[in-house]
């Protein structure tokens, strides 16, 4: 059968502890229920981020919240409308993974927070999520209070009340708290309908310069492929803005690293877009919204293991400056998640950061009252103004200390 095909027009991330059932909550709204997307599920998309559509519906002369169905068929065997597609982005939930989390991040319009109903809240990444968001600036936010097949009708009231007081005076406040069961599939047409509510399509400028942060990189060729047969570099990430077609020339910055005379410098890259995949299609023209697949005429050698991961693209000449070292004006947190108190910034500290996808180290040459300069391991590629993540190493990993604006 074929499909129409719809481009997600907003991206959600899905985000909370470990275990909590981010994973099965995608699926039950964008796999199990239709077998529309079961082909992109089972690829995983090629750019494997944790990642899947959904087409939200709903059906005809019905009131909502029960008009919202992922179904192409009502219950009462019409047809339902599509509303729209949305794009999951799947955080890990692993406490590692705080910064695969955070460059996600980069991408989100909006987020559902995942939590276990079956557990006290908030556990360790419950917080570290839901502070990032607060950081970084998603506001958009819907709290999916899961699993609540597994506790009575008492513990479930507690429970919501435990998660109503954690974010108070924190981004979520005001965001609806929707029981569900992922797993049995229970009030799914409720949190759709909050996610309409909650997480509107952002709107863009068709005329803007396109502009994709690029979160993966790949070489797709298997070994031993034949020259003739050898295909460009592919980029994974977000067209955040602007329209791109098959054709279309394209810049990446900070781009590749060249050494002369023992001093690394990078340079940009340019390149041409050879396809476009969304999903499981193949395009001549995006717009902005969830994942894509850019093939491109680079040498696979450039783009293999995420090398260009981190990296922005777009026209040549349109893009944002390359910073081998910045000033950063600096906000810390209080405390860490989990209790302790957070020490100003010395100078000589290492700092992890994050900038839009691209995650770099940074040595800090100069820490004053609220600003300090750092000298980057690997230049990043951003708008004066920018949000940054700034992570310190406390004990064996970093942890998320404050947020940062890029002023120059
Ligand atoms: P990470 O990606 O590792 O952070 O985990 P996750 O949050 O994606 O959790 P996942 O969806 O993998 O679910 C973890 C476990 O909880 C699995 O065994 C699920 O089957 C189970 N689970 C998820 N949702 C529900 C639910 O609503 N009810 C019950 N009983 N189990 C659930």
């Amino acid at each position: 059968m074929t499909r129409e095909h719809r481009q997600p027009e907003v991206n959600i991330g899905l985000v909370g502890h470990v275990d909590h059932g981010k994973t099965t909550l995608v699926q039950a709204l964008s796999g199990e229920w239709t077998d529309q997307h079961s082909e992109e599920m089972k690829r995983g998309i090629s750019i494997r981020l944790g990642y899947a559509d959904a087409t939200f519906r709903r059906c005809p002369d019905t009131d909502a919240p029960e008009c919202y169905t992922v179904e192409e068929t009502c219950p009462d065997g019409s047809e339902s409308e599509v509303v729209r597609t949305v794009s999951f982005v799947d955080a890990p939930g692993h406490e590692t993974l705080m910064a695969t989390m955070l460059s996600g991040a980069a991408m989100m319009d909006g987020a559902v927070l995942v939590i276990g109903a079956n557990e006290p809240v908030p556990q360790a990444q419950t917080a570290e999520h839901l502070m990032a968001l607060d950081i970084i600036g998603i506001e958009n936010i819907v709290i999916a209070q899961n699993k609540i097949d597994l506790v009575d009708n008492e513990i479930a009231r507690e429970n919501y009340q435990q998660i109503t007081d954690f974010v108070e005076g924190t981004v979520a406040e005001d965001a609806p708290v929707v029981p569900i069961s992922a797993q049995r599939g229970v009030n799914m047409d409720l949190l759709m309908q909050a996610i309409e509510e909650e997480i509107p399509t952002p709107e863009t400028a068709p005329d803007t310069d396109p502009q994709i942060q690029v979160a993966r990189s790949f070489d797709i060729n298997r070994p031993g492929t034949t020259f003739d047969e050898l295909m460009g570099g592919v980029l994974g990430g977000s067209l955040v803005r602007g329209r791109l077609h098959t054709g279309d020339e394209i810049e990446l910055r900070p781009g590749r690293e060249f050494e002369e005379e023992g001093q690394s410098e990078y340079r940009p890259i340019t390149t041409t877009i050879r396809s476009l995949q969304a999903g499981d299609d193949l395009l001549e023209e995006v717009g902005p919204g969830g994942l894509l697949g850019v093939g491109t005429g680079l040498d696979p050698s450039l783009t293999k293991g995420d090398a260009l991961a981190g990296q922005v693209a777009g026209p040549p000449g349109t893009l944002p400056p390359t910073w081998d070292s910045f000033t950063i004006e600096v906000e810390l947190l209080e405390r860490l998640v989990g209790g302790d108190e957070i020490e100003p910034i010395n100078t000589g500290e290492p700092l992890m950061l994050t900038v839009g996808t691209a995650t770099t180290v940074g040595a800090v040459t100069s820490a004053r009252e609220s600003e300090c300069e750092v000298n980057l391991k690997r230049p990043v590629c951003a708008q004066p103004g920018a949000k940054i993540a700034i992570n310190r190493r406390v004990g064996t990993r970093w942890r998320l200390i404050g947020i940062g604006t890029l002023v120059g």
